[in-house]
C-alpha cells in the first residue's frame, strides 16, 4: 500500500517548498494541487472561455492532464486569480478531486499539497500537516522572493493580497481551508525550511513506523 502525506495551509506558507523536499528525501511523487486549479483556470482563459459558468469550467477540469503542470506558467498572478475564482465551483472540486485521489495512490508513495487534503481529498493520510505562518511573514516572505528574483513589489499590497486569499479560502463553503482534526500543525513564522523539515521528519518518521 501507497503511502500519502497530506500538506495543507494557506498561500505562502511555505508548504510548496516544504513538500518538495519531503518528496525528494523520501522518493515519493509529488502533486501541488493549487497548479490543478490553475492549470484549469488558464485553459479557460487561453480558450477565452468565461470564468463564472460552472458546466463550461466543470469540462475543463475533466480533460485536465496532469502530466503537463507547468509551474513558472501557472504561477502568474493573473492565473492565481482566476483560479481562486473556479476554486468555489463543486463541480470543478469534484471533477479535481477524482484525478488528485488517483495521483495520490501511486507507489512507492506521495506527497499533496494544497487547502483540503486532509479534510476532503485524502482523509485516510497517515501524515497531515498544517503549515502556516503570520500573515505579516507570509506578506515579507513573498516580497523577498521578489525582490530577490530582480522584481519590484508593494509590499502593503502583497499584504492585502495575502489577508484576501485567506479570506476567500477560509470563508467558501465548499471544502474550506482548516486544519484536520488529528493534522499536526506547523507554524513556520519563526522557522527556517530546514527546522521546519527536520520537524516534518520527525512526524513522518513516526508514522512510517505505525
Ligand atoms: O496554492 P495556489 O495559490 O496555487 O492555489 C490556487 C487556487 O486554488 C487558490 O485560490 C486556492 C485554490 N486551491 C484549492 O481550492 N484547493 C486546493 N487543494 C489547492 C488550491
Amino acid at each position: 500500500m501507497t503511502f500519502i502525506i497530506a500538506i495543507d495551509g494557506p498561500a505562502a506558507a511555505g508548504k510548496g517548498t516544504l513538500s518538495r523536499k519531503i518528496a525528494e528525501v523520501y522518493g515519493f511523487h509529488h502533486l501541488d494541487t493549487g497548479l490543478t486549479y490553475r492549470a484549469t483556470a488558464k485553459a479557460l482563459l487561453d480558450a477565452g472561455k468565461p470564468l463564472d459558468d460552472e458546466a463550461i469550467a466543470e469540462e475543463t477540469a475533466l480533460h485536465l492532464d496532469l502530466a503537463g503542470l507547468d509551474r513558472s506558467v501557472l504561477s502568474r498572478h493573473e492565473v492565481g486569480e482566476a483560479a481562486s475564482k473556479i476554486a468555489v465551483m463543486p463541480a470543478v472540486r469534484r471533477a479535481l478531486v477524482t484525478a488528485q485521489r488517483a495521483f495520490s495512490t501511486r507507489e512507492p508513495g506521495t506527497v499533496l499539497d494544497g487547502r483540503d487534503i486532509g479534510t476532503v481529498v485524502c482523509p485516510q493520510a497517515p501524515v497531515k500537516l498544517y503549515v502556516t505562518a503570520s500573515p505579516e511573514i507570509r506578506a515579507r516572505r513573498r516580497y523577498d522572493e521578489i525582490v530577490a528574483g530582480g522584481g519590484t513589489a508593494d509590499y502593503e499590497a502583497i499584504f492585502a493580497d495575502v489577508k484576501k486569499r485567506d479570506e476567500r479560502d477560509m470563508g467558501r463553503s465548499d471544502s474550506p481551508l482548516k486544519p484536520a482534526e488529528d493534522a499536526h500543525l506547523l507554524d513556520t513564522s519563526e522557522m527556517s525550511i530546514e527546522a521546519a523539515f527536520q520537524t516534518a521528519k520527525a512526524i513522518i518518521d513516526a508514522a512510517m513506523k505505525k
